[in-house]
Order: C-alpha cells, then sequence, then structure tokens
C-alpha cells in the first residue's frame, strides 16, 4: 500500500460525522482511507487486520485484484442501462450464477433486504397462483432472531425491538417461530402457507448453527406441505462457511436462494433472487423491477465472483482455514472465551462478561490492529476475507488471547 493522503485527522472527521450523518450507526473509532486483501489502513497510516470483512460482502478480500480489473473494464465501456433495454453482461451473469447455485432463474436487485423483499413478493405470486392460496391469504413462515434487512415489511417480522420499535404499523402474513425447531415449524405450516424463510447460518444472531438435520427437516416438510423453501444466504453464502451455500452442508437444495453481500465483490450493491422456473416463472413484465438491478457494471463484478466461485479454491480456503480458526478458538475456551460457534471462516465467539462487553472486547482488538464486531451481549464475530493467510488468522488469534489476557 502506498502511503495515505493525508486529509483530515482521524478525531476530526469522526468529530465532523456527528451534526450531518443520520446516527444510524455506532462504529468503531477508526476511519479508514484505504485497503487491500485482509488489511485496511486508517487516515494517519494505522494498520488493521479486517476480521469482519463487510459483513462478508468483502469474502474475497479488499479490492481483490480480479474483481477490480473487471470492474474497471467495464467502467471503461458500459455502466448502466436501465431494464429498459438489454445489456450485454446480463445474461452471462445469470447464466453462470444460476449453474453455479444449481437452480434455473435469476432475479437481479442490489441489496440484501432487496433480494429477501422480492423473494418474498415472488413466493406469495407463487403461493396465488401454482398453489393456489386465496388472494391475499398467503403466510410466510419465519424464525425467531432473524435478520434479513431493515425494511417495514422485514423489520415487522423481527424479534428484535430495537430493529422493530417506532416503525410500524407492520404488514401482515408473517409467522415467527422458534429457529431450530421442527415441531414449531411444522405446527406453524398450512395451507396458506407460500414459503418458510431462513438463514441456514443466523449470522447477526451471533453465527447460529443449527443441529444437523435442522435443513434437511426444512426441506421435507416444505416440500410435503407443497411451500417454498426459501433460504437467505446473503451472509452465509459465496464461500464463507467452505461451500459454496451453507445449504450444501446436509446437501440441501432450496426452492429459492437469496444472495448479496460478496456478489457485489465488495466494489458495488449486487444480490439476486435465484430459483426454479416454476417459482421466478410467476413474475411478468411491469410486476417487479429495480433501476439499478442488473446493471452491467453489477454484472460484471458479478459474473467475474462466479468466475472465482467457480474454482471451488475459496470454499476449500474457507474450510481449511476454518479448521485452523475452531482449533484456535478452542485453545482460547476457559480463557476468556466461553463458548463458541463456528463453521468456515466464520465465527461467532461469547467472551466471559465478566471481561467486557463484546462492544468493549472489539475497542480493544482495535487498538491492537484487529477489526472486529460486537453481536450481542459479550458475543463477537470473526469472519475475515477468504484471502487471509494462515499467519495472519493466526495473529489475529494471538492479539485476541493477548486482549482477553489483559482484560483478565
Ligand atoms: C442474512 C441477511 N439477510 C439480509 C441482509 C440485508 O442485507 P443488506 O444490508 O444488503 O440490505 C443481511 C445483512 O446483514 C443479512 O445478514
Amino acid at each position: 500500500m502506498t502511503a495515505p493522503v493525508r486529509t483530515r485527522s482521524s478525531e476530526d472527521l469522526i468529530r465532523a460525522e456527528g451534526p450531518v450523518l443520520a446516527h444510524n450507526y455506532h462504529p468503531l473509532p477508526v476511519v479508514v482511507a484505504r485497503a487491500e486483501g485482509a488489511w485496511v489502513e486508517d487516515v494517519e497510516g494505522r494498520r488493521y487486520l479486517d476480521m469482519l470483512a463487510g459483513y462478508s460482502a468483502l469474502n474475497f478480500g479488499h479490492r481483490n485484484p480480479a474483481l477490480i480489473a473487471a470492474a474497471h473494464e467495464q467502467l471503461d465501456r458500459l455502466t448502466l442501462t436501465s431494464r429498459a433495454f438489454h445489456n450485454d453482461r446480463l445474461a452471462g451473469f445469470a447464466e453462470r450464477l444460476a449453474a453455479l447455485t444449481g437452480l434455473d432463474m435469476v432475479l437481479p436487485m442490489n441489496t440484501g433486504a432487496e433480494a429477501v423483499e422480492s423473494g418474498i413478493k415472488v413466493a406469495r405470486k407463487w403461493a396465488y397462483e401454482v398453489k393456489g392460496v386465496p388472494a391475499d391469504r398467503a403466510t410466510i413462515v419465519v424464525a425467531a432472531e432473524n435478520f434479513h434487512g431493515r425494511t417495514t415489511t422485514i423489520v415487522g417480522f423481527s424479534t428484535d425491538e430495537t430493529a422493530r420499535a417506532g416503525f410500524g404499523p407492520f404488514a401482515p402474513g408473517f409467522r415467527i417461530v422458534p429457529y431450530n425447531d421442527l415441531a414449531a415449524l411444522e405446527a406453524a405450516v398450512d395451507e396458506t402457507t407460500a414459503a418458510v424463510l431462513i438463514e441456514p447460518i443466523q449470522g447477526e444472531a451471533g453465527v447460529i448453527i443449527p443441529d444437523d438435520g435442522y435443513l434437511t427437516g426444512v426441506r421435507e416438510l416444505t416440500r410435503r406441505m407443497n411451500c417454498l423453501f426459501v433460504a437467505d444466504e446473503i451472509q452465509s453464502g459465496l464461500g464463507r462457511t467452505g461451500r459454496t451455500l451453507a445449504v450444501e452442508h446436509e446437501r440441501v437444495v432450496p426452492d429459492v436462494v437469496l444472495l448479496g453481500k460478496a456478489l457485489g465483490g465488495g466494489i458495488v450493491p449486487v444480490s439476486a433472487v435465484v430459483a426454479d422456473r416454476e417459482v421466478l416463472g410467476v413474475l411478468r413484465p411491469g410486476e417487479h423491477g429495480s433501476t439499478f438491478g442488473g446493471n452491467p457494471l453489477a454484472a460484471a463484478v458479478g459474473t467475474a465472483v462466479v468466475e472465482l466461485l467457480e474454482t471451488g479454491a475459496f470454499q476449500r480456503r474457507a474450510a481449511e482455514l476454518g479448521t485452523v480458526l475452531r482449533d484456535g478458538l478452542t485453545g482460547l475456551v476457559g480463557k476468556g472465551v466461553v463458548g463458541f460457534r463456528a463453521r468456515g471462516l466464520w465465527a461467532g465467539v461469547d467472551i466471559d462478561p465478566a471481561l467486557g462487553t463484546g462492544r468493549e472486547i472489539s475497542a480493544r482488538l482495535m487498538n491492537e490492529g484487529v477489526l472486529v464486531k460486537d453481536t450481542h451481549g459479550s458475543t463477537i464475530r470473526l469472519a475475515p476475507p477468504l484471502t487471509i493467510t494462515e499467519e495472519e488468522l493466526l495473529d489475529a488469534l494471538s492479539t485476541l488471547e493477548r486482549v482477553l489476557v489483559g482484560a483478565a
């Protein structure tokens, strides 16, 4: 990395945000100015290992050379057409993304929340047109502690009061059941059910991994009850867990897969609903759309992301380094870590609350040059770029150990 361009100090920039920026986030006090691979650099030139990777939007590292090259090439040619016209990048993107996921069709959108909203619309339309649910009676079953985004419909079926309070009235038609509980799911599904919408691993809840057999059970139940299994793989998908999709750990193929985050290569927002023809085929012109969805720049970057995943190298790497992460965390249990859940290069780590909140531990790690994010209480989440080296990962784990020993 070359020396940062000095503008204003970190302190000055953080202070300047106060009166002019909506306070919907409470970031750690680090002002990033540059990044490469698994590393970011602040305004003063201090370097930090990024163990969050933009909530998995940076699975392939900051400024991955192949993705940056694809973006540059496209920027020089064509960036936006709207879907009023065809563009020469979209067909290839859809073909390759469908092939990567083993499904038929792609609906391109931008953010994760939009993919979820689109998935809900498509599931309802399928319920009315294919399943025969009476008009406006369709229900969607979701899990408690879910995180699917921030729109009013989505926060309406959140169980996180901070996300919901003050934003009602909410859209009806959702039933909430405990996660990882097939009996509760079975009791909630009936002839009005359009879909079961779940995260195969609940990321924001603290990397909650369901019991083996849960996803298989969801698949069997949804098939038996003639409703769709919609898997929100926006955070869990695209290599993070050591497989292309987290559902692959149980060899399950959902009817609808929602993708986002890493699909944009850390460059542009790219999301998608990927599904079988019987499901996405219900949409007809004018019924759904997006000015930016499927734009040529997004399609070019998305195609380059799919190309990276087609080799299988990132999935293998996440699985291999996932073992290093798991072993490292196992060694910290009893030394400040009270428990953890990990799959691939993704872990929710419960810190002994006596040592501090997740936020306090995150702040101490930041001071030691490692960036992580807390979730709830004393839980922190680790999700480094899949390009991280073993040495860097081990360094991050020994920094965590040092911070925990220092806090004891
Ligand atoms: C599982 C899941 N779904 C949806 C979203 C929403 O994505 P976005 O912030 O791009 O709208 C997130 C974001 O964290 C997520 O983790």
